[in-house]
């Protein structure tokens, strides 16, 4: 069931606390493209991060890249993507406006003739006439040139996938690491798909960004492979990033949904505010890719085993999730209203781990510099010790109010330093009060023991 109201009360959060701003706003936007502000670039970071240290730094034999986000033409020609990189589109005749031909008909199948058997009769949602044309494919690569002369022999294209260097990088990781199968490439990075419908918010953009993993692997291990990177991505939403589960659904690709390269799909869809959607994609690529350009580009993809002697064309299993969306996802499932202390407030119930900013600390009233001393003092050793961590200070209105602001953009942990910290009460001394978000209990702890607390609870 879609949930406007949330969709809009989501927007608004992001763009009055800083996550998320439409792109150029200043000129009027640009439809599919957003810009990530202070707060939302420190979420998007540590989603990132965790899913760095989870898929590349915390396993064996998986290798991260960083490739080029332009690639030569020819491998988006063998890739698929130039022929079949494809959406249903239909144009108005009445009004001009165009449409997503599969979401007209809100099916999930891109098969051109289902859809022209179910929109026979459908009107333009624009302009409510029965003037549609027939669905067409409609080719969504980002189209560039390369250097200075516009013609065919400079085209080339934004990557629509990340995907696409990791295949190319197969041979150059493979002789410079000597890893043996089963083995991983990672990458994170944007990628561009010129969308005819961009549309619910960060949810479907024209530019985007990727987390993307292929484990190449022997072909007789691939259903083993593939159930387990399913449930790896499972886990990581709910036990890493602590998405409730009743959010997340399973979904099969039927055959008429897989993209060109994959012989399955499964999907993670997340209940997001305008309805069950895709959120994380596990795929079966078969040998399809490494044989493409192995083809192609007349190199040799294969790979060897040492032991056995075995030379053979690695399969496929893909992992792959964009951040954006991820984003999206987590402030939906974390977005909270209640009432505390009789007043009504808004909180993100978001995982210590991911928070954009780890804890807030604050003098317990502004005009006193001893207090502001000591704050800045905690603020100080907090960031030494904890690093690479984001820590507010904040002197700015009530203490009340002070809080209700690290719980709208769900700061885990507010540390307040009064008097007693500094010794008014002698058994209080050297303590402070620390917050927390979802209750809005408060513990008195020892600023001995504070860093090694918030390491623990934000680990
Ligand atoms: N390499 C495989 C691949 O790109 P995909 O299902 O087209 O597969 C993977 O995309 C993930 O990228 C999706 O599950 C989604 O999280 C994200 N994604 C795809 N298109 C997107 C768009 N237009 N806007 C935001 N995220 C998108």
């Amino acid at each position: 069931m879609a949930d406007v109201q949330l969709m809009e009360k989501i927007v608004s959060l992001c763009k009055r606390r800083g996550f998320v701003f439409p792109a150029s706003e200043i000129y009027g936007g640009l439809a599919g493209f957003y810009d990530y502000g202070p707060l939302g670039v420190e979420l998007a970071n540590n989603l990132k991060q965790l899913w760095w240290r989870k898929v590349v730094q915390e396993q064996d034999n998986i290798f991260g890249i960083d490739g080029a986000i332009i690639q030569n033409p020819k491998l988006w020609e063998a890739s698929g993507h130039i022929a079949s990189f494809t959406d249903p589109l239909v144009d108005c005749k009445n009004c001009g406006a165009r449409h997503r031909a599969d979401h007209l008909a809100n099916t999930d199948s891109t098969d051109i003739t289902e859809l022209t058997r179910l929109l026979m009769d459908t009107k333009c949602p624009s302009c409510g006439q029965k003037a549609l044309t027939p669905p067409r494919r409609y080719n969504m690569m980002m189209k560039t040139w390369v250097g200075p002369i516009e013609d065919d022999s400079s085209l080339a294209y934004l990557r629509p996938e990340t995907a696409g260097s990791i295949f190319t990088n197969f041979k150059n990781v493979s002789d410079s690491m000597h890893p043996k199968l089963p083995f991983g490439i990672a990458q994170v990075g944007k990628a561009f798909r010129n969308e005819i419908a961009p549309r619910d918010f960060i949810f479907r953009v024209r530019e985007l960004e990727q987390m993307e993993m292929q484990y190449f692997i022997r072909p007789e291990m691939q259903e083993e492979a593939y159930e387990t990177w399913r449930t790896f991505a499972w886990s990581f939403l709910t036990d890493e990033l602590g998405i409730r589960t009743e959010s997340l659904a399973w979904h099969e690709h039927a055959e008429n949904e897989r993209a060109h390269y994959a012989t399955a799909a499964h999907d993670i869809y997340f209940n997001f505010p305008h309805g069950s959607k895709e959120l994380w994609g596990t795929h079966n690529r078969t040998d399809f890719d490494l044989s493409s350009h192995a083809k192609a580009s007349g190199q040799d993809l294969t790979y060897l085993d040492e032991e056995s002697k075995e030379q053979f064309v690695p399969y496929v299993i893909e992992s792959s999730v964009g951040v954006g969306r991820m984003l999206l996802a987590i402030l939906a499932d974390a977005y909270r209203e209640d009432e505390l202390g009789g007043e009504g407030r808004t909180y993100l119930a978001l995982a210590p781990r991911i928070a954009p900013i780890k804890a807030m600390v604050a003098p317990l009233l502004k005009n006193k510099p001893e207090l502001v001393a000591k704050a800045k003092e905690v603020r100080s050793m907090l960031r030494s010790t904890l690093r690479n961590t984001a820590i507010a200070f904040d002197d700015n209105g009530n203490i009340g109010k002070r809080y209700r602001r690290q719980d709208e953009i769900g700061t885990p942990f507010c540390i307040t330093i009064d008097f007693d910290t500094l010794g008014e009460s002698p058994e209080l001394k050297d303590t402070v009060t620390l917050r927390h978000r979802d209750s809005g209990a408060q513990e008195r702890i020892a600023l001995a023991d504070l860093a090694v607390y918030l390491k623990e609870a934000i680990a």
